[in-house]
C-alpha cells in the first residue's frame, strides 16, 4: 500500500545501468513518489547505499545522494517491493542467449521470465508492469500471459517504455530527454495505465516529447533506433578504409555530408567499432525476429552491420601490425582506454576486448590503461593469454612501449604532455589513433608515427 506521504509507491527491479540511474531521475524529479530499487545481487545493492556507486555515470553520484533515504531507496527484499508497489518498472539484464533455439542472437528471457513469477507471486493488488529493459517484439505478450496465469485474480497492465539514455551521458540524457516513448494496448486499462506513468514524466519533461503509440511499435523502436544508430557508425567506418586506401580523409568526408540537414552531423565519426551493451545485442535480436518472420534478406541486411563492426575491429589490428614491420612479438604496448566510451567503466562488448585479445595472441606484451575501467578490463581478459599488465597512471603504462593504441577517447588522454611520453618511449615510436582524437601534425613533430583511422598516416619511417 502506498505510505501516506507519497502519491504512489514505484518499484524497479533491477539495479543495473538502466535501473539505477533511471530510478534515480525520476526520485529527483518527483518528491511525491516513493521509489525502491531491488536487485537479487546484494552487493549491488549496497554499493547503490554507499558513496561508491557500482557504475560511474557524470553526475550520479550527487543526484543519488540528494533523494536516497528521503524518496529513493535500494534494496534486496524484492517480495516486500512488489508487494507493496503500485508500478514496477522491470530492469533485469537481457543479454543475447548463448544455448540452444536462437544462440548468438536471440534475447535471453529467463531473467525477465523469473521476474514475472516473482510478481504473480506477490502481487494482491492490481499493478502496472513497465518493461524497460529493451525486449523482443511481442514480449509484452508473453510477459501477460505469465502474470494473468493461474488463479490469481490480481490486474497487471503491461506497458513498454524503452530507455535512450546513453552511457557517459545519461544524467543529462534522462533530465533533457529528446523524446519519452510510451506503448500500450488501446484499451480503457490500457490507456489509463499508460497516462498514469505519463503523470511521472510530466513532472519535468514537456507534454510533446511524450510520444505514445501500441506496444509492438515502442518495443521494435528501441530495437530499430539502435541498429540505426549503429548502422551510421559501420556506414562510415567503410568509408574510412576506402579513405586509407586513398588519400581521402573521414573526417573531411563525414564533416561535408553531416551539414547536409537531412543527414546530420552526429554519429560519424569513424572508430576502432562500436561497443556497449546494446547495440550488438539488439541488431543480433532484430535479424532473429526477421528470420522468424522470414524475412531473410532484411536479416541479412541488418546483420552486415555487425559484419563490418567486426571487420573494423580486425582492421585496425591488422593497421598496426602492418606498420609494425609485421610481428608483435615480444614487442611492448600502451593500450590507452578499455571502456567503450568515454565517461563510463563499463566494458560490456567494448572495441578494447577483441582488439586486445588479438595483440596478445600476436604475442605483444600490453600495459592498459583506463582512467575508471581497469577493474573490468582484469576480468575481462582473465582467461585470455598473455603478458598484460594494468597500470593506472598513463605516463608509467608508456614506459618502454613501442607503441601507444588509443582506443577509448577519454578527454584526459588529449591532455598529456605527448613530448615527456615520446621520450620514455622505444623508437621508432608508433601511435595508432583509433578515434581520431589527437593533434596528428603535432605528435608527427615530435617524431611519431601518427596511425589515425581513415586518413593517410604521417610516418617518418
Ligand atoms: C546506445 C544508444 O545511443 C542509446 O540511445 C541506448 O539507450 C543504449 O545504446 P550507449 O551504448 O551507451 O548508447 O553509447 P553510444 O553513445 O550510443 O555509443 C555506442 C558505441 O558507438 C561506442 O562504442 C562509441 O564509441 C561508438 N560510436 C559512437 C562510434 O564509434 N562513432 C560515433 O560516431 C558514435
Ligand atoms: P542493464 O544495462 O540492462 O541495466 P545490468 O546487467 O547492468 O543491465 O543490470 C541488470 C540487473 O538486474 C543486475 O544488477 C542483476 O543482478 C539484476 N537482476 C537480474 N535478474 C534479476 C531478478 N530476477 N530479480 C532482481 N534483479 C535481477
Amino acid at each position: 500500500m502506498t505510505s501516506k506521504k507519497f502519491k504512489k509507491n514505484i518499484l524497479c527491479i533491477g539495479a543495473g545501468y538502466v535501473g539505477g540511474p533511471t530510478m534515480t531521475i525520476i526520485a529527483n524529479k518527483c518528491p511525491d513518489y516513493k521509489v525502491t530499487v531491488v536487485d537479487i545481487s546484494k552487493e549491488r545493492i549496497d554499493a547503490w547505499n554507499s558513496d561508491k556507486l557500482p557504475i560511474f555515470e557524470p553526475g550520479l553520484l550527487e543526484r543519488v545522494l540528494s533523494v536516497r533515504g528521503k524518496n529513493l531507496f535500494f534494496s534486496t527484499e524484492i517480495d516486500l517491493g512488489i508487494n507493496e508497489a503500485d508500478i514496477i518498472f522491470v530492469s533485469v539484464n537481457t543479454p543475447t542467449k548463448m544455448f540452444g533455439e536462437g544462440a548468438g542472437k536471440a534475447v535471453d528471457l529467463q531473467f525477465i521470465e523469473q521476474t514475472a513469477r516473482r510478481i504473480k507471486n506477490n502481487s494482491k493488488t492490481n499493478k502496472i508492469v513497465v518493461e524497460k529493459s529493451t525486449l523482443p517484439v511481442r514480449a509484452a505478450e508473453a510477459l501477460a500471459t505469465i502474470l494473468h496465469s493461474g488463479d490469481n485474480s490480481v490486474e497487471f497492465e503491461i506497458l513498454s517504455n524503452p530507455e535512450f539514455m546513453a552511457e557517459g551521458t545519461g544524467v543529462s540524457d534522462m533530465e533533457n530527454p529528446d523524446r519519452i516513448l510510451i506503448g500500450s494496448r488501446d484499451t480503457v486499462s490500457g490507456l489509463a495505465a499508460r497516462d498514469i506513468l505519463m503523470d511521472i514524466y510530466l513532472h519535468w519533461v514537456p507534454k510533446e516529447r511524450l510520444i505514445t503509440t501500441n506496444l509492438w511499435s515502442s518495443e521494435l523502436s528501441k530495437l530499430v533506433a539502435n541498429a540505426v544508430l549503429a548502422q551510421r557508425i559501420s556506414s562510415i567506418n567503410t568509408i574510412a578504409s576506402l579513405c586509407e586506401a586513398t588519400e581521402a580523409d573521414v573526417t573531411e568526408v563525414s564533416r561535408a555530408i553531416g551539414m547536409d540537414s537531412r543527414i546530420g552531423s552526429k554519429f560519424l565519426n569513424a572508430g576502432p567499432g562500436f561497443g556497449g551493451s546494446c547495440f550488438r545485442k539488439d541488431i543480433l535480436n532484430l535479424v532473429y525476429l526477421c528470420e522468424y518472420y522470414q524475412l531473410n534478406e532484411v536479416a541479412a541486411f541488418w546483420e552486415q552491420v555487425v559484419s563490418i563492426n567486426d571487420y573494423q575491429m580486425e582492421r585496425y589490428v591488422k593497421r598496426i601490425l602492418q606498420a609494425m614491420f609485421n610481428t608483435l612479438v615480444g614487442k611492448k604496448m600502451a593500450v590507452f582506454g578499455f571502456a567503450f566510451k568515454p565517461d563510463t567503466g563499463d566494458t560490456r562488448d567494448a572495441p578494447a576486448i577483441y582488439i586486445c585479445k588479438r595483440l596478445l595472441e600476436e604475442k605483444a606484451c600490453l600495459k592498459i590503461t583506463d582512467p575508471y575501467a581497469l577493474d573490468n578490463a582484469r576480468n575481462d581478459l582473465q582467461s585470455i593469454e598473455g603478458k598484460k599488465e594494468f597500470i593506472e597512471d598513463p605516463y608509467k603504462a608508456v614506459e618502454g612501449v613501442h607503441a601507444i593504441a588509443l582506443i577509448t577517447e577519454w578527454s584526459s588522454y588529449k591532455k598529456l604532455d605527448y613530448r615527456k611520453i615520446f621520450e620514455k618511449m622505444e623508437k621508432p615510436a608508433f601511435i595508432f589513433d583509433g578515434r581520431n582524437c589527437l593533434d596528428h601534425q603535432a605528435l608527427y613533430k615530435i617524431g611519431f608515427n601518427v596511425y589515425p583511422v581513415g586518413k593517410p598516416e604521417l610516418s617518418h619511417l
